[in-house]
């Protein structure tokens, strides 16, 4: 497979991506002792910068790995985004505990390693932001602190490989009583009646930074916006319903498990709503 163009900056060194090595002995490698960050950059800009710095740091914080220094990590993804004359890109960030002898316990003096990469931006949603998407539902295996974006994706993986399997792009995770909790690695949101729905963040999801960025904008175009829960049980009866992510932007779902949503066609609320924020993001590069 091809891969995108790609730059990297390893513990404040810059080099091509297929030459970063880690060791071994990296916690993040041995454990999953880690956490991550994905952002958009539209021209050479990063989306959303404060809201996913925010982010970063509540991770880190919350599995307590400290003397990262945030400015510095800041300052050598601009440089990369800069030496490898990125327009529409990705940033990828991932901060391990560090290196030290394989002991589950944290080791006195590691210290973190921190990895970043920019690359090319490879549109693979285009066509399904027009026309929709599908997606499968499939059990939440995951552990009960979803608010941290750890690295340790399993249940994601093996719940988007299941969708990939069915032909479907992502998959809608729900809890054993059949409440929808979010997907793999998309926040989504539903319409009934007329009103656009989400679940509250909690510890069971993360909390979607293009979903964050959503609710008050739809406030703003004239869309009321609800906390709630959706159970499987009662996706017959939701008109419309949308996933959204840092690279996927708005995208909308017309199927779920092979059933239509609503009348099985892109809906009102959704296009509006897709328009609304590309909106704000040409806006915000000075395009409005
Ligand atoms: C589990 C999960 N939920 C939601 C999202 C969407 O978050 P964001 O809008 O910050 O990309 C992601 C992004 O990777 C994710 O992994």
């Amino acid at each position: 497979m091809n891969m995108p163009r790609a730059l990297a900056n390893l513990n404040g060194v810059t080099m091509p991506l297929e030459e970063v090595k880690v060791s071994a002995l990296d916690r993040g490698f041995l454990f999953g002792d880690a956490v991550y960050e994905v952002l958009r950059v539209y021209r050479g800009r990063p989306w959303l910068l404060d809201e996913h710095w925010q982010r970063l740091a509540h991770s880190l914080e919350a599995i307590r790995i400290r003397g990262v220094d945030l400015n510095r990590l800041k300052e050598r993804m601009f440089a990369t985004i800069t030496a490898g004359h990125f327009q529409e890109a990705l940033v990828y960030l991932h901060i391990t505990r560090g290196v030290a002898p394989r002991k589950h316990a944290f080791p006195p003096d590691a210290t973190p390693t921190e990895f970043l990469f920019v690359q090319d931006f490879v549109d693979g949603y285009a066509q399904m932001r027009q026309h929709g998407g599908q997606v499968v539902t499939q059990p939440d295996q995951r552990w009960k602190r979803c608010d941290i974006k750890s690295t340790n994706l399993l249940a994601n993986v093996l719940a988007t490989q299941a969708a990939a399997e069915a032909d479907c792009v992502e998959a809608l995770l729900y809890q054993p009583d059949g409440t929808l909790t979010e997907a793999t690695h998309s926040s989504f949101f539903w319409v009934r009646e007329g009103v656009l729905l989400a679940t509250p963040n909690n510890p069971g999801i993360l909390p979607g930074i293009t979903r964050g960025f959503l609710v008050p904008l739809a406030q703003k175009v004239g869309v009321r916006f609800e906390d709630g829960t959706l159970r499987r049980a009662d996706l017959a009866k939701v008109s419309e319903l949308f996933l959204t992510g840092t690279g996927a932007e708005v995208l909308p779902v017309v199927r779920v498990d092979g059933r239509p949503v609503g009348d099985g066609r892109v809906g009102p609320v959704t296009r509006k709503l897709q328009e609304a924020y590309m909106a704000a993001v040409r806006a915000w590069l000075g395009e409005g």
